[in-house]
């Protein structure tokens, strides 16, 4: 949540150079955004300049502000305050002289706030984040006795807000008498880029593949102060010197751009086919040592967020049917009641395409305190999740730029199928279903297919409620179409099982009503149909998404089966769908509103 980007080198066009590094973060948060500079021209009144707006940053590539070669600048996805310019980042003290650009929520802002009035600060914004300006321009006086101890002045500054902030935060400060960035974390992610001549601060490692791929993933209570000529690192608390933890990205910069395709979520979608093999031929010596583990725990429970968590669903069922292992699983929001009564000798697997997201960390923290051992499946090498697990797996699904999750979804899908079957070694079925997956996946993807995905969308694009059914997997299917649905089209659609139909939605069935069925060729299939049947007789207006065509569907759309790893396919159609409605209905696919790729905050 809130993309961050900070430069500090021998250039003179920062202001720019940090405008670009937004840009690849804005699906953080695209509420509003905002630049910083401290200006190369010797005033006598030296201030920072800023520029910030309500809305998305736009096509421009030059930022129309003062040369300077330290300026840091902030996508918002609004948490306090309306979205407003004033309430974009950065935010400045009294002075004018100190910036500050912030992700998170500071719970004591208030009673802080209240506090800096009384002292005579001034605010002109409702956001949370103001009074962390106010409250290092309070530090700083305090500690800068002589003008030449600015830099170390304003470090002990910036440490002594930070230590004085309640919640989970990150933040970067600048100020016009140093040199430097000084940021700090607790909850919310800081990645430290090491350039030439030049350093770097982001929210998001994907961000700095422009730049440099030396990375050092912040932990939380640690500092950084980041010069031109280096990047030091110490514990915000005690002012300890730490080692810089130097990790090399693996992505490229090519993998974030768009290329041909008009957004993200399109690109995304068409890359899934070859990831499916990639995975498929690839060793899957990692998915065996985590079955091995699995195996061994009497009791193992699945876990994530959004799409991650249809992903953790649709995993339990993998576990059930291939290697007769039940599996609990929940939403990280809601999985507190499962943590009192996990075993000590239990296994959690946290699912994270962000390794970032704030309810699921918080589940990985309580678990690590009562000892359970994590496993994890991430996308984002070296993230937070990441680092806390005992046992790790990269799903290899590249950057992943449109909010909503797409190929990091079946990459972790796929590699689930795989540890199931791992966990009855044999893997190698496995690894023929995702073949077999990755075949269909070609197939529905083909242009063919696209056009009769196109042509479905443009007769429900004024649809307002879509009902998704399946049984089984094709449950976890249903739920996950959905979510893909409402999330960037804005119509309301409904995962629902089959077989609960008539408890209750069939009441809300009347003619036309749009149902989508999910049949594939499974244990299922007869059951989905006569439940298809009862939507039919009452008016419904069937779309069947299933190998076969059937005389009940109204609409039908083929997918090749892939025996078990059919799930996989066919969500992808799902996705093509919800991609062509928000199409049709005139939305950006890649930016939905009110909405953020990376939720770091509860
Ligand atoms: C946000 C994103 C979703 C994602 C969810 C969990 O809501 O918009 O696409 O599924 O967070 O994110 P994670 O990074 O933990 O998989």
């Amino acid at each position: 949540m809130c993309g961050i980007f900070g430069y500090i080198g021998d250039k003179k066009t920062a202001p720019s150079i940090v405008l670009k590094g937004l840009k690849t973060l804005e699906y953080r948060g695209y509420d509003s955004w905002g630049v910083a500079v401290v200006p190369e021209k010797k005033t006598t009144e030296k201030v920072i300049v800023v520029k910030k707006k309500a809305g998305k940053i736009g096509n421009a590539d030059v930022v129309d502000m003062p040369e300077g070669s330290l300026a840091f600048g902030h996508t918002r996805w609004a948490t306090h305050g309306g979205v407003t310019d004033k309430n974009a980042h950065p935010h400045l003290d009294c002075t004018k002289t100190i910036a500050v650009i912030h992700n998170g929520i500071v719970e004591n802002y208030e009673k802080l706030k209240t506090k800096l009035e009384g002292l005579g600060h001034r605010f002109v914004s409702e956001t949370d984040t103001e009074v962390i300006a106010h409250l290092v321009e309070e530090y700083l006086k305090k500690y800068s006795v002589l003008p030449r101890d600015a830099a170390p002045a304003f470090s002990k500054a910036v440490q002594a807000t930070f230590q004085e902030l309640e919640g989970l935060n990150a933040i970067i400060v600048i100020n016009t008498a140093a040199e430097e960035m000084v940021a700090a974390r607790n909850g919310s992610p800081l990645v430290a880029g090491f350039g030439h001549g030049e350093n770097y601060l982001a929210s998001d490692p994907a961000a700095l593949l422009p730049h440099t791929k030396q990375v050092h993933f912040l932990e939380d209570d640690e500092m950084v102060i980041v010069s031109k000529g280096g990047i030091h690192i110490f514990n915000a608390h005690t002012g300890q010197r730490v080692r810089p933890r130097k990790q090399l990205l693996t992505w490229t910069a090519e993998e974030t751009e768009k290329g041909k395709f008009p957004y993200f979520m399109l690109k995304e979608i068409h890359e899934q086919a070859g990831l499916l093999s990639e995975i498929a031929s690839e060793s899957p010596e990692q998915s065996i040592l985590i079955a091995r583990e699995l195996k061994k725990a009497p009791r193992v429970y699945m876990v994530g967020a959004g799409t991650s968590a249809h992903a953790a669903r649709a995993a339990s069922y993998f576990f059930s049917l291939i290697a007769g292992k039940l599996v609990n699983y929940g939403v990280a929001s809601e999985f507190d009641h499962r943590l009192s009564v996990i075993p000590k000798d239990g296994a959690l697997m946290a699912l994270s395409q962000s390794g970032e997201t704030m309810d699921l960390l918080e589940v990985v923290k309580k678990a690590k305190e009562k000892n359970i051992k994590i496993f994890s499946l991430v996308n984002v090498v070296g993230s937070t999740l990441w680092r806390m697990s005992d046992e790790h797996l990269a799903i290899g699904a590249g950057p992943e730029k449109g909010v909503a999750s797409t190929k990091s979804f079946i990459t972790k899908i796929a590699h689930l199928l795989l540890i199931a079957y791992a966990m009855t070694d044999k893997v190698k079925e496995g690894q023929k279903n995702l073949i077999k997956a990755a075949k269909s996946t070609k197939i529905v993807t083909s242009k063919a297919h696209t056009h009769a995905i196109m042509a479905l969308a443009k007769k429900l694009k004024d649809e307002q409620h879509l009902y998704i059914i399946g049984h089984g997997l094709s449950y976890c299917a249903a739920l996950e179409s959905a979510l893909k649905i409402k999330e960037i089209s804005y119509i309301h659609a409904e995962g629902i099982p089959a077989g609960e139909l008539k408890h209750g939605t069939l009441a809300l069935v009347t003619k036309g009503t749009v149902c989508v069925v999910f049949a594939p060729r499974d244990e299922h299939y007869q059951s989905t149909m006569a439940n298809a049947m009862e939507m039919k007789a009452r008016g419904g207006y069937i779309i069947g998404i299933s190998d076969k065509n059937e005389e009940i569907f109204d609409e039908f759309l083929q997918v090749p089966d892939a025996g078990i790893a059919t799930i996989i396919p066919n969500i992808i159609v799902a996705q093509m769908l919800a991609y062509y409605l928000t199409i049709e209905r005139g939305f950006d696919p890649d930016m939905p509103r009110n909405l953020a790729k990376s939720v770091t905050v509860k």
